[in-house]
């Protein structure tokens, strides 16, 4: 059953990433995240961590948005390891730029765009107005963790940053 669920939510990415093609998506390959993993595979992890959550706990959560939310999340273009008066305080501001981009380059939803500019709660000190945000928030914590402590390729974390396909 959770296998099917996880099947379903790697269809619905793939086709939402297939629709982003177009945009700046791929450009934040170019920026690394935390440890050994760039902002754009962080953001894909993110994406299918979220799904996960919401399907253990049972949410009801629009599931479309929750995946174009999480990948947007961190929809910036610099590398914020790199010092630069452009973005001081990263940890604050990110979330703002990354919705002024991806409105810049997306139709959002009201629910995808509160996902975006609260992310960082509780380091940023707003809340997320819906489920989808607050599942987001965990997510990208668990992500960053397991970045951040370069546990990306143990078992438990593989199939979130390797894929279904690449899973052995
Ligand atoms: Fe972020
Ligand atoms: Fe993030």
């Amino acid at each position: 059953m959770i296998n099917t669920s996880i099947q379903e939510n790697e269809a619905v990415l793939q086709q939402i990433l297939s629709s982003c093609e177009a945009s700046r998506l791929l450009e934040t390959k170019q920026f690394m995240q935390h440890g050994d993993t760039n902002v754009y595979e962080h953001c894909i992890a993110v994406a299918r961590v979220s799904c996960l959550l919401a399907d253990k706990m049972g949410l009801s959560v629009d599931r479309g948005s929750l995946i174009r939310g999480a990948l947007l999340h961190d929809y910036f273009f610099y590398d914020w390891h790199v010092p630069d008066p452009g973005h001081r305080l990263h940890g604050f501001t990110h979330p703002k730029r990354a919705l002024q981009n991806a409105m810049d380059d997306f139709a959002l939803t009201t629910v995808e765009q509160n996902m975006i500019l609260r992310h960082m709660f509780p380091l940023t000190p707003i809340p997320p107005r819906c489920l989808e945000g607050w599942v987001l928030c965990v997510a990208d914590k668990v992500c960053s963790t397991l970045e951040t402590g370069r546990f990306t390729q143990n078992t438990f974390a593989r199939c979130f940053y390797a894929g279904l396909g690449e899973r052995g």
